[in-house]
């Protein structure tokens, strides 16, 4: 028995450690070489087989009959509560999935929020000529929280905003934490956190459904608290989604998108830092991008950042080295057999995205940062052997906005600006993150505007 625990024990230790060495996967690849792609170990207090496999991910994501649940460690699922996108199941995850994915899709929405997201680059981007050492993973959060409450709740720069970001931080603070919750704990001030912010985007939502009372209901919908709202409206047969619910959903929805976003713009400028061929074939098709606008005097469209086949490929390279989202968690409801390997009733399952983005079989030289391997493979694809944003039935739906922002972010960084990056290393445990966030110096090129 002894023997037994010091062996999980080692298990989640080994986990751990590789999380803090360049090579995270490490722990995976040690296993599969014994084991084979599909195993069993023990890590962070739970049994669990890890699927390294694309084919068995592709199974697990797509979740046909619902035989997977999410499963969250029991901290994170304290702070999501039972009710959010992230933790729901059936028609109603269905439901409001289809609803924000519809609306986070729309072109509608991508030609409105562009120029916010313009905005919050350049007001970003501005900032930086006067400061001596940015740290860019702290920089592109101010960018990317700003679109966020946008895109959720149309709340612009102001008190609000403010009171969001302060709390917000708080409550994340406490997603991977002990799961102890008395007055003095993590967990205890992360939940008071998330009341102050329920209690606020509540008022939100409130004003908001009697403000559109008064508008037309053809019109687009501003925003998701606007779609969550119009949907209450709707069929008398569906059931109205209650205030608390929409507003308990909108803060949850922020969650996946706060860190994200940053982390991918950030690690991009990594990568391009460390490949200066990949940087300068990205400037310049950048470069020639901005003169075609300066010349005709025009304003940028989201169909012009998103058709740079240079730096669509980049973003792809980034997303597939970086590998923010590792993997998902999910928990089998019933047995169920995928190519031969039996996922007993109970267990949980890791579906391994790193493994898959860092295996040979799948990517020649894994290891090197090559926006080019995507002018054969195609930069947009979500195979089976790419998913950083996940599949099946919870597929992103912040996908295309996600890629809208860091290509806003990389076009206006490269043609305003020159940087030297300072040491610093990745860290893979417990979040993806730049050790020393990230420090660069930069040097404004003379045609900024
Ligand atoms: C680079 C940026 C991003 C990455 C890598 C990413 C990755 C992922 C992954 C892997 C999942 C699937 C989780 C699962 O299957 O359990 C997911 C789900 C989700 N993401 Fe993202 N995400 C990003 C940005 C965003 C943004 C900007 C938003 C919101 C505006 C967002 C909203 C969501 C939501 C609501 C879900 C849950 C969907 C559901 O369960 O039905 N994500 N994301």
């Amino acid at each position: 028995m002894a023997k037994f625990k010091l062996e999980i024990q080692r298990e989640t230790l080994d986990f751990i450690a590789s999380g803090y060495t360049s090579r995270p996967v490490s722990f995976m690849d040690k296993r599969r070489f014994l084991y084979g792609k599909v195993f069993k170990t023990h890590i962070l207090g739970t049994p669990i087989i890890v699927s390294t496999d694309p084919d068995v991910n592709k199974v697990v994501l797509q979740n046909h009959g619902n035989v997977f649940i999410p499963a969250y460690p029991k901290s994170i699922r304290e702070l999501l509560g039972e009710h959010s996108i992230l933790q729901m199941n059936g028609n109603l995850q269905k439901r409001l999935h289809a609803l924000i994915g519809g609306f986070l899709r729309s072109p509608q929405l991508k030609t409105r929020i562009t120029s916010d997201i313009e905005n919050a680059v350049k007001r970003t981007l501005g900032s930086w000529q006067h400061m001596q050492l940015i740290h860019v993973q702290e920089e592109t959060k101010k960018i990317t929280f700003d679109v966020l409450v946008k895109v959720l709740m149309s709340v612009g720069p102001g008190e609000d905003l403010n009171f969001m970001k302060r709390e917000f931080e708080e409550f994340i603070k406490g997603l991977i934490c002990l799961p102890i919750k008395f007055p003095g704990t993590r967990l205890y001030k992360s939940l008071k956190a998330k009341e102050r912010l329920v209690k606020r985007v509540k008022k939100i939502v409130e004003e908001r459904k009697l403000g559109m009372e008064k508008t037309d209901e053809k019109s687009m919908a501003s925003d998701a608290v606007e779609v969550l709202l119009r949907d209450s409206e709707e069929g008398n047969e569906k059931q109205s989604l209650p205030l608390d619910f929409i507003s308990g959903n909108i803060i949850e929805m922020m969650i996946p998108g706060e860190e994200t976003v940053p982390m991918a713009m950030t690690l991009a400028v990594k990568f391009l830092s460390d490949s200066p061929g990949a940087l300068h074939q990205l400037m310049e098709e950048n470069m020639e991008l901005k003169k075609q606008k300066t010349d005709l005097c025009e304003d940028y469209s989201w169909t012009d950042y998103l058709s740079l086949p240079f730096t669509q490929n980049v973003i792809s390279e980034t997303l597939r080295l970086a590998n923010i989202i590792n993997g998902v968690w999910r928990k089998a409801l019933k047995d169920i057999d995928i190519k031969g390997h039996l996922i007993p009733k109970g267990w949980c399952v890791l579906a391994s995205f790193i493994s898959v983005h860092m295996d040979e079989e799948n990517y020649e030289n894994p290891y090197s940062f090559n926006p080019w391997r995507w002018e054969k493979l195609g930069a947009c694809v979500n195979n089976n052997n790419f998913t950083p944003f996940g599949g099946g039935q919870r597929l992103c739906p912040g996908l295309e906005l996600s890629r809208l922002e860091i290509s806003i972010f990389l076009h206006h960084l490269v043609t305003s600006y020159r940087w030297v990056t300072q040491e610093d290393e990745i860290i893979y445990f417990p979040t993806v993150k730049m050790k020393r966030k990230l420090p660069i110096k930069v040097t404004p090129l003379c045609n900024y505007r």
